[in-house]
């Protein structure tokens, strides 16, 4: 279950956190990597982490708001890896505004990483993803981070909530065209709920901020006990829901988003 023996993955923001995670546990199922980042100490570390556990791992500088980083990127998968079966848009950012707070500035910088990011990654990636995905049973896929701030609404940051639902619908409407147009691409989204990751921290501080406090403590056990299973997320139990959408168990997963949050937006 849930093996990408021979696959190729190209992950974004994948230097750290849910990113970082995934891609050792790619690496760890038998994929070749390749982490693209912006943060590249980081990145270089988590390639030679995978590499001594016996992997195979790329690094490469990804600006995900910048094509000619996502040609790069693409070059380094199919050039040292010879193809490229999965793609991973996970590069992500929070702010933990409100409306009021938000400037345009504020906006533009969300709407170029959460949304022109994804779209860049989709479009950029998609002949390499047709062309593996011929000599594939089950094709290619890709796999976007949305959020459970893009299935209901986000009191703590409504800008990231746009963005995140953008992500959500995009990742349907990718899915009907590349399947009206043959391309046997796969394409579904992933939607967290908190996951201590630096960006699951910035939550809290948004939390605290909006309580006029700089203790981290109330806003952490306050989201902890509205969660039904009674824990925060860690980013393995992302990582596994990504795996499994990339692999061919999820072969007739098309178009879908699946939750992964302990039950937090079930009530
Ligand atoms: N942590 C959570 O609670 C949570 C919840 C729901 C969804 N998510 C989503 O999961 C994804 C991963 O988040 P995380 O929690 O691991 O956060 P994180 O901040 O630990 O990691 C995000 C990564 O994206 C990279 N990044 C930022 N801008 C970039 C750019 N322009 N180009 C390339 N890389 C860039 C960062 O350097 C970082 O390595 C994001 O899309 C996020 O929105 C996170």
């Amino acid at each position: 279950m849930n093996r990408l023996d021979g696959k190729v993955a190209l992950l974004s923001g994948a230097a750290r956190g849910i990113g970082g995670e995934t891609a050792k546990l790619m690496a760890a199922a038998g994929a070749s990597v390749v982490i693209g980042d912006l943060l590249d100490a980081q990145g270089e570390a988590t390639v030679a982490e995978i590499r001594k556990a016996g992997g195979q791992a790329e690094y490469i500088h990804l600006d995900v708001t910048s094509e000619t980083d996502w040609q790069a990127a693409i070059a380094r998968a199919t050039g040292h890896f010879g193809k490229l079966d999965i793609l991973v848009n996970n590069a992500g950012v929070f702010t933990g505004l409100s409306i009021e707070e938000a400037t345009l500035a504020d906006w533009q910088k969300l709407v170029a990483v959460n949304m022109t990011g994804v779209f860049l990654g989709t479009k950029l990636c998609a002949p390499a993803l047709r062309e593996a995905a011929k000599g594939s049973p089950h094709g290619s896929a890709i796999v976007n981070l949305a959020s459970i701030a893009g299935l209901v609404g986000s009191a703590l940051d409504p800008l990231y909530s746009m963005t995140k639902g953008g992500v959500t619908l995009f990742t349907k409407s990718t899915a009907i065209e590349f399947g009206r147009k043959g391309y046997r691409i796969r394409v579904n989204s992933i939607h967290p709920g908190v996951i201590q990751t630096e960006m699951g921290e910035q939550t809290f501080v948004a939390r605290a901020r909006r309580t006029g406090s700089n203790d981290l403590g109330p806003a952490r056990d306050l989201v902890t006990s509205s969660i039904p299973w009674g824990r925060l997320g860690v980013p393995d139990d992302i990582a596994k829901g990504i795996l499994f959408l990339a692999s061919d168990d999820a072969a007739y997963m098309n178009g879908a988003g699946l939750v992964v949050d302990g039950g937090f937006t079930a009530a």
